[in-house]
């Protein structure tokens, strides 16, 4: 290689790693996001999983942040601290992040107050995940303004109240996970005619109660979980051969319906039913189901349970204590 050659390709090498230092040292977060955050880091009082956010990093680096593409001018798109002993509030200024799509505060057994009302101005958040924390107050019905959410999970802390009827508004909801709070009063009439798809429903352990919505009988949903409240009534309007139901979990209530000609569409795959005031008897139309849990224990049914399908590969512990049942698991009938 002659000398002139050398030379070029140095110069090359030169401007490339220049290129490459300038290009990776530039900080792709925005300011008022930078700014935000350090706010944030200091009303949760400087927690361990967050330390390392430095003002002379990248924001867009930190751990528990993720910021979007230059079509969003690389904004803070998700904010996500989990299991941390901090002690705290969440933070006014999580409001203040306004391209924010995801938020998740989990995990975190010290975190108190009430769900933080500015969260209402992050128009584009689509995925919450509050669980596990000790928040306390109602759910807000300031969530129903919030018309990306497709995702809620508030379960496993201490709400209180009862569940908001606006919730039924949101276009994009899939999943509505309020399980394990303490919830009261009923489940809403307006839960009959969500405004968008019918989103999977987990309620349970709460202290719902009075009955089911007539209206909810028109919906088809995927999941439903309402166990351990204190629903009474007729719930057989979940049920229906047409609908394509993967799951209903029933246990633990207070329901009263005669099963004998409730028709479970063959799509569903997990049934519990278990401690409620059921009557009747099991409807032969159930063999033809694929069954992989099921419970219709503590109730009052009645009759023999039919021979066929998987009815039989469940123990008897899933019979139990039913008024007069007969039939494989149980005894046979007299
Ligand atoms: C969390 O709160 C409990 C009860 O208030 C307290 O006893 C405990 O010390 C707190 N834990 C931390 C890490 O602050
Ligand atoms: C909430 O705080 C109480 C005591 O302050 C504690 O016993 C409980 O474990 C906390 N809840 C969660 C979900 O960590
Ligand atoms: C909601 O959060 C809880 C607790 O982290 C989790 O067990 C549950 O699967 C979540 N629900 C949904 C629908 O994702
Ligand atoms: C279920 O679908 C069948 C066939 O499409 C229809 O004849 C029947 O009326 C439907 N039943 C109900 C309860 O919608
Ligand atoms: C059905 O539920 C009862 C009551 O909770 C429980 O004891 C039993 O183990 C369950 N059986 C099955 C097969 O899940």
């Amino acid at each position: 290689m002659d000398n002139s050659k050398t030379t070029t390709l140095l110069l090359f090498m030169f401007l490339f790693t220049l290129l490459l230092t300038t290009s990776l040292s530039k900080d792709l977060c925005h300011k008022d996001d930078k700014k935000t955050l350090l706010k944030i880091k200091k009303s949760l009082n400087n927690p361990y999983t967050i330390i390392s956010w430095d003002p002379k990093d990248d924001c867009c680096s930190w751990v528990s942040i993720e910021c979007g593409d230059a079509t969003v001018n690389h904004r803070v798109t998700s904010l996500d601290i989990s299991n941390d002993e901090l002690s705290a509030q969440i933070p006014p200024e999580v409001g203040d992040l306004p391209y924010l799509q995801t938020l998740i505060f989990r995990k975190l057994p010290n975190l108190t107050g009430e769900i933080q009302p500015t969260i209402a101005k992050l128009k584009y958040l689509s995925f919450l995940w509050l669980s596990w924390t000790n928040l306390t107050g109602p759910v807000p019905a300031f969530l129903s303004q919030l018309k990306n959410l497709e995702y809620i999970n508030l379960s496993f802390n201490d709400l209180s109240g009862s569940i908001p009827s606006s919730l039924s508004l949101l276009p994009k909801l899939g999943f509505l996970e309020l399980s394990r709070n303490k919830l009261t009063g009923p489940i809403p009439e307006s839960f009959g005619s969500f405004q968008g798809q019918v989103p999977d429903l987990f309620l349970s352990h709460n202290q719902l109660s009075g009955s089911i919505p007539k209206s909810l009988g028109k919906l088809d949903i995927y999941r439903i979980d309402l166990s351990r409240n204190k629903l009474q009534g007729d719930a057989s309007m979940l049920f229906g051969a047409n609908k394509t139901t993967w799951s209903i979990d029933l246990s633990r209530n207070m329901f009263q319906f005669d099963l004998s000609k409730v028709k479970v569409a063959k799509t569903v795959n997990q049934l519990d039913l278990n401690h409620n005031g059921i009557t009747g008897n099991i409807p032969v139309q159930w063999t033809e189901l694929s069954l992989q849990s099921f419970n219709v224990s503590y109730n009052r049914l009645c009759g023999r349970i039919p021979k066929g399908g998987d009815l039989q590969r469940f123990d008897s512990y899933a019979y139990l204590h039913n008024k007069c049942l007969c039939g494989a698991p149980l005894q046979s009938c007299k």
